[in-house]
């Protein structure tokens, strides 16, 4: 029997990475699509990478961009995949704001170019396609928890653009019959996540600070509040909604929702330290109130927990408005019912083990002197 194929969008990002990995593990061939770049952005998948010179290889990367519709028209005539996954995006919601109309471009009408591609190359009845839409389409909620019936109201340019890649979703589906189909995915994490987004921020911060290498880390709204579920779950739920033999729309969530400042004392914790937070908005901060040393000898290493112990009583986490965003997401929350007892969906990660995931990860890459002499600072510049 032929392999199935699958081409995936976005495939050097968070999720292009583990879906990648899951595909090939179910026998898939997988054709992902990256973007030129002037350093290397294939991190997240040089492990699967093959030699183009193997005769039988299973992953397979093209040149492409969302806002190149003649190139992703020939890539998806070449490759004639039966699915498709189109994860790419511009995805982050702060930067969307300064990058409005290519947001909307990549984000919204990349989506209309993967579909009238797919329409035009006469393969709406071969191939089956996955949109990322995305919690942020709840924005200003309506209702809590949120559903697949609960009407949207997107605060941000990203989530506009979002918005109109949903609806086109649909209507190619009903106008066309096509088997295309909207995961509504409320925020899943990982070790693989981009460092800019909030998880990850703070538990490399959390890391470098148990470290030593650094004093503070300044954040933006520490009260809006996500559910989080762990990346490595969230694929599977993507590919799930592709195995139906109708497509739909599909919330995929934990239903459990904490605020920032929680996960910024939980990923503390996972180091044996202890923080508080005193003070409001911009004057708030979070500082340090104690340390379980068996917890951070173990972890962190014997041989910082003198200087460490110092800082007992210092000041950790800062407030600074150049995070805050024009238009906030104060609360969301996810009504998975529907994938439950549809998908026989479940999350596997509560967001415990999410954190200790991602602490252990960072605690250990941030020990790697290599990594530091590449630029581990970098992030401390970024308004993001
Ligand atoms: P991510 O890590 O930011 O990855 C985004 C991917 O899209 C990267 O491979 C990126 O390439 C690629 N990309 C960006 N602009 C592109 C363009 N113009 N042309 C081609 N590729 C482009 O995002 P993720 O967390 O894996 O999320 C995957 C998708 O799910 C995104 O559409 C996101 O909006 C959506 N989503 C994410 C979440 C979440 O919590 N993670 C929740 C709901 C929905 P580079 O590597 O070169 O940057
Ligand atoms: N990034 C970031 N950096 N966010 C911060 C910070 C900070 O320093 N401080 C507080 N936050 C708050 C943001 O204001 C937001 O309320 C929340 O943390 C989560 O921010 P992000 O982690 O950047 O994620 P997001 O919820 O805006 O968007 C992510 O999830 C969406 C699904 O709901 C992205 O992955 C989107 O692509 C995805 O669609």
């Amino acid at each position: 029997m032929s392999k199935k194929v699958a081409l995936i969008t976005g495939v050097t990002g968070q999720d292009g990475a583990y879906l990648s990995e899951y595909l090939i593990k179910k026998g898939y061939v997988v054709h992902g699509i990256k973007r030129r770049s002037s350093l290397f952005n294939t991190d997240r998948i040089d492990h699967l990478y093959q030699d183009p010179h193997e005769e039988t290889r299973n992953m397979i990367l093209h040149y492409g961009d969302m806002t190149d519709s003649m190139n992703l028209t020939r890539i998806i005539g070449d490759v004639q995949p039966d699915e498709i996954y189109n994860l790419a995006a511009m995805s982050h919601v702060k930067v969307s704001f300064d990058t409005p109309e290519y947001t909307a471009n990549a984000d919204g009408i990349g989506t209309l170019r993967i579909l009238e591609a797919v329409r035009l190359l006469n393969l709406t009845n071969k191939t089956r396609i996955y949109q990322a839409s995305t919690s942020e389409l709840y924005g200003l909620v309506q209702e809590i928890p949120q559903k697949e019936t609960t009407p949207f109201y997107p605060r941000s340019p990203y989530a506009v653009a979002k918005l109109y890649s949903y609806w086109i979703t649909v209507n190619y589906r009903e106008a066309y019959g096509m088997h295309a189909s909207n995961g509504i995915l409320f925020n899943h994490e990982s070790p693989l996540r981009g460092e800019t987004f909030v998880t990850r921020k703070v538990t490399r911060a959390v890391s470098r600070i148990a470290l030593g290498l650094q004093k503070k880390v300044y954040m933006g709204n520490l009260s809006s509040k996500r559910d989080w579920g762990h990346a490595k779950d969230y694929i599977k739920a993507m590919y799930l909604i592709l195995q139906q033999d109708t497509p739909d729309d599909y919330v995929i969530s934990t239903g459990v929702t904490t605020t920032i400042r929680d996960f910024i004392k939980m990923s503390f914790s996972e180091l044996g330290i202890d923080v508080m937070f005193r003070g409001v908005d911009e004057k708030e901060e979070g500082y340090i109130t104690n340390i379980n040393e068996n917890i951070f000898t173990k972890i962190v290493g014997e041989e910082h927990l003198l200087n460490f112990k110092k800082r007992i009583g210092e000041v950790v986490v800062g407030v600074d408005p150049a995070y805050f965003r024009p238009t906030e997401v104060d609360i969301l929350i996810g009504d998975n019912t529907k994938a439950r007892t549809k998908l026989g969906w479940e999350p596997t990660y509560d967001l415990k083990a999410l954190c200790h995931d991602m602490v252990m990860h960072d605690i250990e890459l941030m020990k790697k002197e290599e990594f530091l002499k590449n630029g581990g600072y970098r992030i401390l510049n970024y308004f993001e």
